[in-house]
């Protein structure tokens, strides 16, 4: 059984946490433990859109806000808390969640058979499951007292995010707090903003969208679910990943039922995209 890195590196505090896992970037193995490795930083931009120190710090400042919410929902991240990493990629937020919870109460899952593999294959804490688009989980009901999913409901499609919502409120116990994050309304700023040539092949997928804009907003304004099928931009099955922009009011009245919203955060100062905190009542 693999310790959590608190009591593994005798941390003071969350800070020195960071500071551990950006020295593992370049240092294999630290006070006689042997660290999970980094995919090429090529892959963790093509996965997360930075890399190294830079795709480390965005998750730990999420980390960080889900740790404070969790506590003050009194579920106070400990070593045997039951965290469901949803979408979880190269694995970043394992490696942030290993400083709290033990290895073997850490899980994460995703669609890309590619990214399960590294996180195995680098030696990541945590057990790793491939998962179909369409569902379900390989998990037991209430199993679990944290699921994040970074980055994962502003890519899926009206009909799956509901699916998703109501499949993660199966595996979750009840008090389980839920932490993702959507595109807000600002989002369609962005693409209207695109420049020509755009940069990037995602970049490139959302221009071609420009002229649904104006109608986009309108629904936004209506409280409407917002999907734009861009298959990322890498070729993806557009009916299972595109761009998400998700209005507060569809959050609460659509999925209240499952994960009673506490906060729905708009603010790129914080954040890139909007961040919500739900509760399994
Ligand atoms: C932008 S990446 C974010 C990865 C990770 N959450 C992070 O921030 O480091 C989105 C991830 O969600 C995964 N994904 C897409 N659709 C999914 C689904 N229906 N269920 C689970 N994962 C999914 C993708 O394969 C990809 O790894």
């Amino acid at each position: 059984m693999l310790p959590n890195g608190k009591a593994l590196f005798k941390l003071q505090d969350d800070q020195q946490w960071l500071d551990l896992m950006i020295r593992s970037v370049s240092e294999p193995t630290i006070q006689g433990v042997e660290m999970p490795r980094f995919p090429h930083p090529d892959l963790q931009r093509k996965l997360v859109g930075s890399a190294d120190a830079l795709a480390l710090r965005e998750a730990f400042k999420f980390y960080k806000y889900v740790k404070a919410y969790s506590e003050a929902l009194a579920v106070p991240l400990h070593p045997k808390t039951q965290a469901l990493d949803f979408g979880c990629g190269w694995g970043r937020y394992t490696r942030m969640l290993w400083n709290d919870i033990d290895a073997d109460s850490l899980h994460g899952v995703d669609v890309e058979p590619e990214t399960l593999a590294i996180c195995k294959g680098l030696g990541t804490p945590g057990s790793f499951f491939k998962i179909d688009p369409h569902g379900p989980l390989p998990f037991e009901d209430d199993k679990f007292h944290l699921i994040i999913a970074y980055s994962v409901f502003s890519h899926l499609p009206k009909k799956l995010a509901d699916y998703w919502m109501a499949e993660l409120h199966r595996v979750a116990r009840s008090g389980c707090v839920i932490a993702y994050t959507t595109e807000p309304r600002r989002f369609l700023d962005f693409i209207l903003e695109i420049p020509s040539p755009p940069q990037t092949s995602w970049h490139a997928g959302l221009a071609k969208f420009k002229e649904v804009v104006p109608k986009l907003y309108q629904d936004f304004d209506e409280n409407k679910f917002c999907y734009i099928p861009t298959s990322g931009g890498e070729g993806l099955d557009s009916e299972v990943y595109g761009d998400a922009i998700i209005p507060e009011r569809y959050v609460k009245e659509a999925w209240d039922k499952y994960f009673k919203c506490f906060a729905y955060v708009d603010d790129p100062r914080q954040f890139w995209q909007a961040v919500v905190i739900g509760q399994k009542p």
